[in-house]
C-alpha cells in the first residue's frame, strides 16, 4: 500500500477482534514509535502505561464508568492499550536528566555545545512557564504529537487503533498514582485488529474529511 492507501485503510476502530493479539516482535516496534517521537527542544515530556493482560485492561476500564461507558468494550477487546501521560512540570532535576541522556547518547562534541543546548531548552521552557504560562499545556501538545505519529505508524504495520479522550482521566490518574509520579493522563489508545462487523470500517461507513480547497492555501 502507498501512503494514501494506508491513510484510507486506517480508521478509528470501534470493534476489536478480542482473539487477535499483536505479536511481541511488532509491539517492540510500536514501543520504538513511542520512544522516537519528536518533541520541541527534545523535551520528551511523556510516560506510557501499557496493558496487554486482561487484568491490566480491567484496571484501565476504571476510567470508562458512567458517561464514558461507550469506550469500555474498546479497551477490553483491544490487544494492547496505551495510556498517554504528560509531565506536570519540567523541574531542574528533569532538565539535567535530559542533558545527561543526550551526553550519554553522544550528542555533545564539547562542553560549549552542551551548555548551549541546556540554555536554549531552559529558555524555551521558561517562556512557557512564565511568559505564556502554559508549560503544562505545551508539554501536553508534545504528547499529542506522539499520539498522532503512533496512529499513522501502526497503520503502516497493519495494526488498527482507536484514540480516546472519552475517559475519566482523573480516575486514571488515581488508579495508577500518576500525579504523585509527576504525570497526568491525557488520552488512551487501543491497538489491535478490526472485526469484520465493525460498522466504522471505511468499506461500510466512508471516512469524511473537509475538501482540499477548503483546508489548503497554496502559495
Ligand atoms: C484525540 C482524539 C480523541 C478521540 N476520542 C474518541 C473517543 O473517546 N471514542 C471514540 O470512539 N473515538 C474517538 N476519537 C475518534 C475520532 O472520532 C475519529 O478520529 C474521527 O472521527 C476521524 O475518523 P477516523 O479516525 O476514522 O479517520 C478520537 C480521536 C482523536 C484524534
Amino acid at each position: 500500500m502507498n501512503l494514501t492507501e494506508i491513510l484510507n485503510w486506517r480508521y478509528s476502530t470501534k470493534e476489536f477482534n478480542p482473539t487477535k493479539k499483536i505479536s511481541n516482535e511488532d509491539f517492540e516496534q510500536v514501543k520504538t514509535l513511542l520512544q522516537m517521537s519528536p518533541s520541541s527542544t527534545n523535551i520528551q515530556p511523556w510516560h506510557f502505561v501499557i496493558a496487554d493482560s486482561k487484568e491490566g485492561k480491567e484496571r484501565i476500564t476504571k476510567g470508562t464508568q458512567g458517561f464514558f461507558q461507550f469506550n469500555e468494550q474498546k479497551i477490553k477487546d483491544a490487544s494492547h492499550v496505551i495510556i498517554f501521560c504528560a509531565r506536570t512540570d519540567a523541574d531542574d532535576k528533569y532538565m539535567q536528566h535530559l542533558l545527561d541522556q543526550e551526553e550519554k547518547d553522544g550528542r555533545y562534541p564539547n562542553k560549549e555545545v552542551k551548555q548551549m543546548v541546556f540554555g536554549a531548552r531552559n529558555l524555551f521552557t521558561n517562556i512557557h512557564r512564565y511568559d505564556l504560562k502554559d508549560l503544562q499545556h505545551w508539554m501536553e501538545k508534545q504528547v499529542y504529537m506522539n499520539m498522532g505519529s503512533l496512529l499513522i505508524g501502526v497503520a503502516t504495520m497493519g495494526i488498527d487503533a482507536l484514540p480516546m479522550e472519552g475517559f475519566d482521566l482523573k480516575l486514571i490518574d488515581e488508579e495508577f498514582g500518576l500525579r504523585k509520579k509527576g504525570f497526568t493522563a491525557v488520552g488512551v489508545v487501543s491497538l489491535g485488529y478490526r472485526t469484520e462487523s465493525d460498522f466504522n470500517d471505511p468499506t461500510k461507513t466512508p471516512k469524511s474529511r473537509l475538501p482540499e480547497e477548503e483546508i489548503f492555501t497554496i502559495l
